[in-house]
């Protein structure tokens, strides 16, 4: 089977990982060597032949990586002048769906298999069906109750934790109806989550409970941890990334970009280093990602970080769980 389509949500600003996101939008920081946005894609099923970035902020920075470095699968950009929301963001890019066809939040690291989404939505019929995952605090996400059946019938986006009808919540994967779009006003901003989703409920919308791990990587802490799900849960259809370092001492898993070097460094475990990044000697990098052109001084500790690029790190340094990039305009507020 083929010919279904995928469209993406990407537009967002990432807020909670500035400042590394004032340069590099959030779906293409890359962890365990690939950009979020590549592992979050390589969850739609192989049916889906066609997939659609809805792109808002820094929308040429994607497009220039993709021509760069093209994803297995055809992939297209549609851009928005203004940020148009989740559900705002989807019916812009309307015209690009089949029916039925996959949504998908940029930055799901997860793994699912979602081809069960299809399966069910075939036999059981409905407007669409979501995946949910649980997780110990749903309050930061969309939270669901089901029915016995397996039919939500109440969704709550950011509850309070008291308010919270379970502890499932959306793990930003889902399978609809190409009618779904109808229910969403044209041109102007819209959540998906809050203003669209609920009103949906009545005409039967599924929810598939998954048991797998799951990761929205949202913020360092999250992302860093995406990232060691990612190292632990290798895919065996991907060749693993590469991860020498000559003259290094490393501790693997790591992934190392092209032109990156690290004589008489220590490196691992669970980190990325981008392309060109140079760690002096007795520097030591662990859990974290370090972007392009980096540089991390002699005798320096990164530890639990998120580095942006052309970040220079003081001889003796020890950053330990911080997001820092060159460009910051928070920092001279
Ligand atoms: P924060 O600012 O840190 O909350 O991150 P975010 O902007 O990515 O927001 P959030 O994680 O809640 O967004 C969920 C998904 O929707 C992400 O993949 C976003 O990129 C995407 N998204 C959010 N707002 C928009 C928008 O206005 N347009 C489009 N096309 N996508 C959006």
């Amino acid at each position: 089977m083929g010919g279904v389509t995928g469209l993406v949500l990407v537009g967002g600003f990432g807020t909670r990982l500035r400042p590394v996101t004032y340069t590099v939008p959030k779906q293409l920081i890359p962890v365990a060597g690939r950009p979020i946005l590549y592992h979050a894609l390589d969850l739609l099923p192989p049916e889906v032949d066609r997939i659609v970035l809805a792109c808002g902020y820094k929308a040429e920075v994607f497009e220039a990586y993709l021509q760069a470095n093209p994803y297995p699968r055809p992939v297209k950009l549609v851009r928005e002048t203004t940020p148009l929301g989740t559900g705002g963001g989807l019916k812009n890019v309307a015209s690009e769906a089949t029916d039925p066809f996959y949504l998908l939040n940029g930055d799901v690291i997860a793994g699912f298999d979602l081809e069960p989404l299809s399966r069910t939505l075939t036999e059981e019929g409905g407007l669409g069906i979501l995946g949910f995952v649980e997780v110990e605090d749903p309050s930061p996400y969309g939270v669901a109750r089901f029915d016995p059946a397996g039919r939500v019938v109440e969704f709550v986006e950011k509850p309070s934790r008291e308010a919270a009808p379970s502890r499932w919540i959306n793990a930003g994967v889902s399978l609809w109806r190409r009618e779904v779009l109808e229910a969403i006003p044209p041109g102007v901003a819209v959540s998906f989550e809050r203003e669209i989703l609920p009103g949906l409920l009545p005409r039967k919308v599924l929810g598939m409970r998954y048991r797998a791990w799951w990761e929205d990587a949202g913020t360092p802490a999250r992302l860093l941890n995406a990232q060691a799900l990612l190292f632990d849960h290798p895919r065996t259809d991907r060749l693993p990334a590469p991860s020498r370092l000559d003259g290094a001492r490393v501790l693997p898993p790591i992934a190392v970009g092209a032109g990156s070097s690290g004589e008489g460094a220590t490196v691992g475990r669970y980190v990325t280093l981008g392309r060109n990044v140079k760690l002096r000697r007795g520097a030591r990098v662990e859990n974290s990602v370090v972007l392009d052109a980096a540089e991390i001084g002699p005798g320096a500790l990164v530890k639990d970080s998120v580095l942006g690029p052309g970040v220079v790190v003081a001889p003796d340094e020890r950053l330990v769980g911080v997001c820092r990039a060159l460009e910051d305009p928070g920092q001279k507020a």
